[in-house]
This record gives C-alpha cells, sequence and structure tokens, in this order.
C-alpha cells in the first residue's frame, strides 16, 4: 500500500464511540428465571425500560411486580412483540423451540443470546456441541430475519441480583456479525455500572465463548465464588 493510499483512508472508528442505546425496549425471554430476572434488576435500574417474557403472562407479572423500577411483564411473544432489543435467557433444553414459535415476532429485532448449552455430570460442567456449532448460530438459523448477536454468557445471576452489589465487575464478550448491532449490544452492557462489552467476534466463534462457562463454573466450586471475566489491554 502506498502512502497516497494511506491518506485517502478513513480513519478508524473508535471502538468506544457507541450509540445511545437508552431509548430502546429492552425484553427478556424468559425473564423470570435466575439470569433473566437479574439482567432485568440491572438494566432497569441503569434506566432502561424492560419487559420481562415467560411462557405464562402471569407468571412475568408477578416478577415484574417483584422487581419494580417499572418493569413490565407479558408472554414471550408479546415481549418480543413490543421490545427493540430481545435477549434469550431460556435454559438450553427450550431454545430452539421457544426461538421457532417467535420467529415472527422476532424479525426484525436485536436478539441476545446468552444460552450456554451445557452438561453435567460427577465431575461437573462441560459443554454439549450443538449441531449448528453454538446456541447463538442456532438462534441465527432459527431466526434469519433478525440481527442474531451473542453476549452476556458469563455472568453470575447471583451478583446481578443481589443489591447490595453496586456493581458487576466484570467485561461482557460480544459477538456478531454485524459492527452496527454488536456495538448497540456492547453500549448496553456499558449501561450496567462495572461492566463492559468488548466485541468477541463473529457468531462463529460463539461456541467457545459459551463453553467457557464451564470452566468458569469449575472456578466458582473451588474458590466458592462468582467469577467474571476481563480482557485485559483493550
Ligand atoms: N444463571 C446464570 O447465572 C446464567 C448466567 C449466564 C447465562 N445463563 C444462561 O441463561 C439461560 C437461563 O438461565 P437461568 O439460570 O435463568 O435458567 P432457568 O431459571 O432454569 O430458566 C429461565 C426461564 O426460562 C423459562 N423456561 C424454563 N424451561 C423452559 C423451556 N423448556 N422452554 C422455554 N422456556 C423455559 C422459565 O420461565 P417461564 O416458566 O416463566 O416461561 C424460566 O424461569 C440459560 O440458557 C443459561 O445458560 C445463565
Amino acid at each position: 500500500m502506498t502512502t497516497s493510499d494511506e491518506v485517502k483512508k478513513a480513519p478508524a472508528k473508535d471502538p468506544w464511540d457507541l450509540p445511545d442505546v437508552s431509548g430502546l425496549v429492552v425484553g427478556v425471554l424468559g425473564g423470570t428465571g435466575d439470569q433473566g430476572r437479574g439482567l432485568a434488576y440491572r438494566l432497569a435500574k441503569a434506566g432502561q425500560r424492560v419487559i420481562i417474557g415467560s411462557r405464562a403472562a402471569e407468571r412475568a407479572h408477578t416478577a415484574a411486580e417483584e422487581l419494580g423500577l417499572g418493569v413490565e411483564g407479558a408472554d414471550n411473544a408479546e415481549c418480543a412483540r413490543r421490545s427493540d432489543i430481545v435477549i434469550v435467557a431460556v435454559p438450553w433444553e427450550g431454545h430452539a423451540a421457544t426461538l421457532e414459535a417467535l420467529r415472527e415476532e422476532l424479525a426484525g429485532k436485536l436478539v441476545i443470546d446468552c444460552v450456554n448449552p451445557l452438561g453435567f455430570d460427577k465431575q461437573g460442567a462441560y459443554a454439549l456441541k450443538p449441531a449448528e456449532g453454538s446456541a447463538a448460530q442456532q438462534a441465527a438459523a432459527l431466526l434469519p430475519e433478525s440481527r442474531v448477536t451473542a453476549a452476556f454468557h458469563h455472568l453470575s445471576a447471583v451478583l446481578l441480583s443481589d443489591p447490595d452489589v453496586a456493581e458487576i465487575d466484570t467485561d461482557v464478550m460480544v459477538l456478531g456479525d454485524k459492527r452496527a448491532d454488536t456495538d448497540l449490544v456492547q453500549a448496553l452492557a456499558g449501561r450496567i455500572p462495572g461492566m463492559r462489552g468488548v466485541y468477541a467476534g463473529r457468531l462463529r466463534n460463539a461456541h467457545q465463548v459459551e463453553s467457557l462457562v464451564a470452566n468458569l463454573i469449575s472456578a466458582n466450586r473451588r474458590y466458592k465464588a462468582h467469577a467474571g471475566l476481563r480482557v485485559t489491554d483493550v
């Protein structure tokens, strides 16, 4: 490359120059569970409008009332329909069926998959190998009209839900195939005090990120901790 080519090139975008997501509605499928409820609590506390989804609207209403902070409850379909960003926080066992049923409601939406396909036996947690490569890739295959990303895999639901924990001391690895979408997810993670969203590659690399949770669970068991992650030097 010549010097004149370099001069013509647009300057690289500052990776920390992220969009304002404060006006976007965030829905959480499976938001009555530990992870979904914890994320809903933190995001609502940060000022985000949040709708908790459930297979049963009544359960979502109850969970939303318990959380307060303006959080609303709805069945998963209504939650998806009314949200701009939809976090998938259902167990791996219900992942495919949940998304397949919501294809229409999720069309055009920014979907954030945080599902970790794990197995457990006497030796502890281990990573499963989804046929599509990862939970996130399964989501992308099932939701061709959605903007699928993956993030929030390494959080501790216990810390998220603990009102005495002021800051969540962890980075969030964000994966996706479109920069505009991963920027939005990074910005959303950054709304939670202590948390930082770091771009970690395209969806084809989601398997390692999902699997790493098995290692964190092992650390948690040995050290009686709620381990998080930091990506250094970025
Ligand atoms: N717990 C964590 O610390 C953590 C951290 C990071 C990522 N994750 C990931 O987040 C997801 C949720 O974890 P969790 O611990 O919150 O799980 P969970 O409490 O077992 O389930 C979450 C919610 O999903 C719904 N659900 C249960 N079985 C379902 C099925 N077969 N189909 C559709 N929906 C179903 C339930 O809500 P309704 O009955 O109200 O529909 C339940 O409250 C998992 O994929 C996990 O890998 C968890």
